[in-house]
């Protein structure tokens, strides 16, 4: 329909002659560049880039941050009477499909929504790695669904430890967990179901009966349960804390007749090597040598995401001395923006082993300049 418009212009201009034919043309052409520029775009699908919000050349782990961000924002359940959000949710659902996929992602790079269609795509289903089923939303479980008065026999809750370091913490990641999961196949037969008690009046004779409590079933399609691997991915947001529980609704132990419990994970920090966490706050402890704490030092502490902290003093730095650097603790898990602050404790190396002679003695002593005290204490 589009093409139509260019060719209506040809149609006009075939009746003119020479130089106005040429104007022609070329008002033509640009005409055409300028109506191609804001259609092509539509021609070619969406512009799933702008749909996540991220940049063409977004990482993996940018791309999924951010589509976990407006999957939250744009669920159906949290969105239940605006039809736009509900569009919208497909759109971003498409849009990691496609961009969460290296294949798919070149190809659309290449040529665009059409060209994933040539590609016969496999109409996947994101959610199911990464926020466990449709209605199980990782960590978010927005209101009860239709579940009505009826209880339904849900399986087992599981909670499993996730042991993760202070680097995963401070950066954020994405955790790959396999489970091996056992899921509910139709089978052939029927199965009882639906089991609950009821009461049946007998007559036993003129003017006496009986109730009785009898158990009654319904009959349902029978199922087995396979086992099968499946990929759950866990974020490990920016700055969550020790204990923090990632639930994946319905990944619990399954239920024949009712739903699946869920699963959670269990945030753990591990011990790290130079850093001890308390709050958003960072702990650590320099041991410097006594020609850098009388004369003062620059040095560099490589950070939990590799940037370097520099430390410097110009005066001079005693045994317990602390530093307090702001910023360079742990992000806030509400809000990243804000940091937590890094306290370094200084040790000081006293060179233990060596002998002074009696001119270093008096060196020493010429450059000290501090009169010989002793003062006697309980506690420090
Ligand atoms: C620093 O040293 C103190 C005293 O030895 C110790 O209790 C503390 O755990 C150390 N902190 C770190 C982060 O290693």
């Amino acid at each position: 329909m589009v093409y139509l418009v260019p060719l209506k212009i040809a149609a006009n201009g075939r009746y003119r002659t020479g130089r106005e034919s040429i104007m022609i043309q070329i008002h033509k052409l640009v005409i055409l560049i300028f109506i191609a520029s804001y259609i092509l775009p539509i021609l070619a699908g969406r512009d799933f880039y702008k749909i996540l919000g991220v940049d063409r050349d977004a990482t993996l782990k940018q791309v999924k941050k951010a589509y976990r961000k407006l999957a939250i924002k744009y669920h159906p359940d949290k969105n239940k009477d605006d039809p736009k959000a509900q569009d919208k949710f497909q759109d971003i659902n498409a849009a990691y499909e496609v961009l969460s996929d290296e294949e798919k992602r070149k190809t659309y790079d290449r040529s665009g929504e059409e060209g994933l269609q040539n590609l016969g795509q496999g109409g996947g289903d994101p959610f199911s790695s990464f926020f466990g089923g449709f209605d199980g939303f990782g960590g978010f479980h927005f209101g009860n669904n239709q579940q009505g008065n009826r209880e339904i026999p849900r399986g087992g809750t599981l909670t499993m430890d996730l042991y993760v370091t202070l680097e995963e913490l401070y950066n954020g990641d994405f955790i790959e967990i396999i489970r091996t999961k056992p899921v509910a196949k139709p089978a052939s037969g029927k199965r009882r179901c639906n089991c609950r008690q009821e009461m049946k009046t007998i007559p036993l004779g003129p003017g006496q009966f009986q109730m009785i409590n009898q158990e009654v079933c319904d009959e349902c399609p029978n199922v087995k349960f396979v086992t099968e691997d499946k990929v759950l991915e866990v974020e490990v947001e920016v700055g969550m804390r020790d204990g923090h529980e990632y639930p994946f609704i319905g990944e619990g132990e399954p239920h024949i007749d009712g739903e699946p419990g869920d699963l959670k994970f269990r945030i753990r920090e591990m011990r790290h090597k130079k850093f001890r966490r308390i709050g958003d706050d960072l702990y650590t402890n320099i041991t410097i040598s006594l020609l850098d704490a009388l004369n003062g030092f620059t040095m560099n502490i490589d950070h939990l995401d590799n940037h370097k902290v520099q430390v410097k003093r110009e005066s001079v730095t005693w045994p317990g001395m602390r530093m307090r650097l702001k910023n360079e603790g742990m992000p806030n898990y509400e809000n990243n923006n804000i940091k937590g602050s890094m306290y370094i404790t200084f040790d000081v190396d006293f060179p233990k082993d060596r002998e002074f002679t009696t001119a270093d003695k008096e060196a020493i002593k010429k450059v000290l300049q501090q009169p010989s005290s002793h003062q006697i204490y309980n506690g420090l």
